[in-house]
């Protein structure tokens, strides 16, 4: 028998596949970012390849990147990303469109700096969705189309949006994205949901879209967990909450920080900011044993709970492919969140999900 000879890259395609134990069940996606889809970034674009059915641009379909001035758009990475998750067969999500983070000023302001009134806000927005949703149509498959619109005790977030245009904002979005794609699912998205405050402003937030006419097929529970918070009977009875209005629940981005939150409040006094942050980089030199294994655990007795709610849970993204492509390495703190390691090896984490999967 000839020997198989594997690079790398292809030493992912070896292992169980994600998308293939869960299949049936949900989706299972990854944020990816630029080097990933254009295949720079070699064995990052093969994991993804190997392990997931579904893919979130981290950035790159986000205002200030897909239209950084008025008039002006830039589709080069966005059509890049389309077309891998075409090649691949893949699910291909779009994030995301009405958001107050990574968009640029001059959306909410005139040429003088003054903010600008409803009409001129809702008109920009308008271009923007019908130009950005309308561009992937048939192709991307469903929309963040609000990312974040609560603050922690469910009031709706004081956003330069909300300002300007007022609730309405709301209604509007969703109406604009299915004007110009009346086949695309439509999210909401947001963090934080398993806290109840929060879950009932989300809660009413779907219902007077609801009661507005618009279809939201999904809630996005973005699933940015800690090792302590939540606990997965929140998880649990968020699913449970979202799913009696009629709509799914698709846990959006997922990741577990494993390194422990300073007690400090973060100002903008960077001295302050950096002692802090040598003193809570805990694990720059590695994980330990025990809580890689801790890590496991907990991803297990998440994927648990999402296997008994195969039925409501649409997809389940990890906003991220390895441990060094994570976010929450923010301002050098080395972080463990996923379930591939630096090297693109498979964690205990990955033996956990698995294994959660393969239980009946
Ligand atoms: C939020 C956004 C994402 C991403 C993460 C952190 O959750 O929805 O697009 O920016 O924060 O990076």
């Amino acid at each position: 028998m000839a020997l198989l000879v594997l690079s790398a890259g292809e030493e992912a395609v070896s292992q169980p596949a994600l998308k293939n134990v869960y299949s049936g069940r949900f989706l299972i996606g990854a944020a990816v970012n630029s080097r990933q889809f254009s295949g720079e970034d070699k064995r990052g674009a093969a994991l993804v390849m190997a392990q997931f059915n579904s893919i979130t641009p981290e950035n790159n379909l986000k205002w200030q990147l897909i239209h950084p001035q008025p008039g002006k758009y830039d589709f080069d990475a966005a059509d890049r990303y389309v077309e891998f998750g075409e090649k691949n067969g893949m699910v291909i999500i779009g994030h995301t469109l009405v958001w107050h983070n990574q968009t640029p000023r001059w959306v909410f302001e005139d040429s003088t700096g003054k903010p600008v009134d409803r009409e001129t806000l809702l008109k920009r927005m308008h271009d923007h969705i019908l130009t950005v949703v309308g561009r992937y149509k048939g192709k991307i498959k469903g929309w963040d189309v609000v990312n974040e619109a609560l603050n922690e005790d469910g009031s709706l977030r004081e956003t330069p949006w909300l300002k300007i245009i007022g609730e309405e904002y709301l209604v509007k979005a969703y109406q604009f994205a299915h004007e110009a794609d009346p086949d695309a699912q439509l999210y909401y998205n947001d963090y934080s949901l398993e806290n109840a405050p929060k879950r009932e402003g989300a809660i009413r937030l779907i219902k007077n879209l609801q009661s507005a006419g618009v279809h939201v097929a999904a809630v996005g529970t973005q699933g940015h967990y800690k090792m302590d918070w939540p606990r997965l009977d929140q998880v649990d009875s968020t699913i449970d909450a979202f799913s009696k209005l009629g709509v799914k629940v698709n846990i959006t981005e997922l990741d577990i920080d494993v390194v422990p939150a300073t007690q400090v409040n973060r100002g903008a006094d960077l001295s302050v900011n950096s002692y802090h942050m040598v003193k809570e980089d805990v694990y720059a030199n590695g994980l330990p044993d025990s809580v890689q294994t801790e890590l496991a655990n907990r991803y297990e007795g998440l994927f648990t709970v999402f296997v008994k709610h195969a039925g409501e849970v649409g997809r389940v993204t990890f906003w991220g492919v390895t441990d060094g492509d994570s976010w929450l390495n923010w301002r050098g703190r080395v972080n463990y969140p996923l379930l591939f390691d630096r090297n693109g090896k498979p964690k205990p984490a990955f033996d956990a999900v698995v294994k959660a999967g393969r239980t009946r």
